[in-house]
């Protein structure tokens, strides 16, 4: 009997994509499946933890009973469901690919093609993970991700300080099995001490318990 290290945790976890309306049948979306997020949900609850999991629009089932799964769809909508849930967590892990943008007016009727280009203005959504990072408490853990096509180190590490994260979790676009839609990923993990983890390609449910094993020791 190994006694589940995770046990009476609860833990917020945030994942796949967010849908930007721009009409009554079209969004502004981006390549996330949730599933990384997904696998670190079922990990947490096999671990014991009692799992809050927003999700995006996305094509998985949840399968542990722990797992209390709230959808959603825009931007908007998980900034209102982190902050009405963080309070009462032990920490989050916020792996949702969250839109930057959002559509300042969303057409109310299906926007027709005609001869003229379309303009879409976009305005700034809220940083959910820098909200949460304000309010958080010395008790409670926030850990972040952060997928970068240039200065990977340089831009994590600055975007951890920023958003107040433990740790923050990179994601490589340098390997061709890992990032969005894959099975498999291969992360570094950023330390504040400055320390960092590199880890080998591999299948995203190990890859989850890597990242849960470093929240432990923040435990
Ligand atoms: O700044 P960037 O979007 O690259 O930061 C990525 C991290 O911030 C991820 O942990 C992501 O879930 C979180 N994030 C968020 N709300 C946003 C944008 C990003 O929680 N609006």
């Amino acid at each position: 009997f190994t006694p589940k290290p995770l046990l009476g945790k609860r833990i917020l976890i945030t994942a796949g994509p967010t849908y930007e309306k721009i009409d009554p049948v079209r969004f502004v979306g981006n390549y996330s499946t949730g599933k990384m997020g997904f696998a670190l949900a079922e990990v947490c609850a096999q671990q014991g933890a009692e799992v809050c999991l927003i999700a995006g629009p996305v094509q998985l089932a949840t399968k542990h009973q722990n797992i209390e799964r709230i959808d959603v769809e825009s931007a908007e909508e998980m900034y209102s469901a982190v902050m009405s849930r963080f309070y009462g967590m032990d920490g989050a892990i916020l792996c949702a690919a969250v839109a930057d943008f959002t559509a300042l007016d969303v057409a109310p009727e299906k926007l027709k093609r005609g001869k003229d280009n379309l303009v879409l203005e976009l305005q700034p959504t809220r940083d959910i993970a820098a909200a949460v990072g304000e309010m958080k408490l010395e008790s409670q853990f926030l850990i972040g991700f952060a997928l970068e096509t240039n200065n990977e180190e340089a831009n994590a590490a600055s975007k951890m300080e920023r958003k107040n994260f433990d740790f923050i979790v990179l994601n490589s676009l340098q390997d061709a099995q890992a990032g969005f839609g894959y099975d498999t990923n291969k992360i570094s993990i950023l330390f504040r001490s400055g320390d960092k983890k590199e880890f080998e390609l591999k299948n995203k449910t190990s890859v989850a318990q890597d990242i849960v094993s470093e929240i432990y020791a923040i435990l």
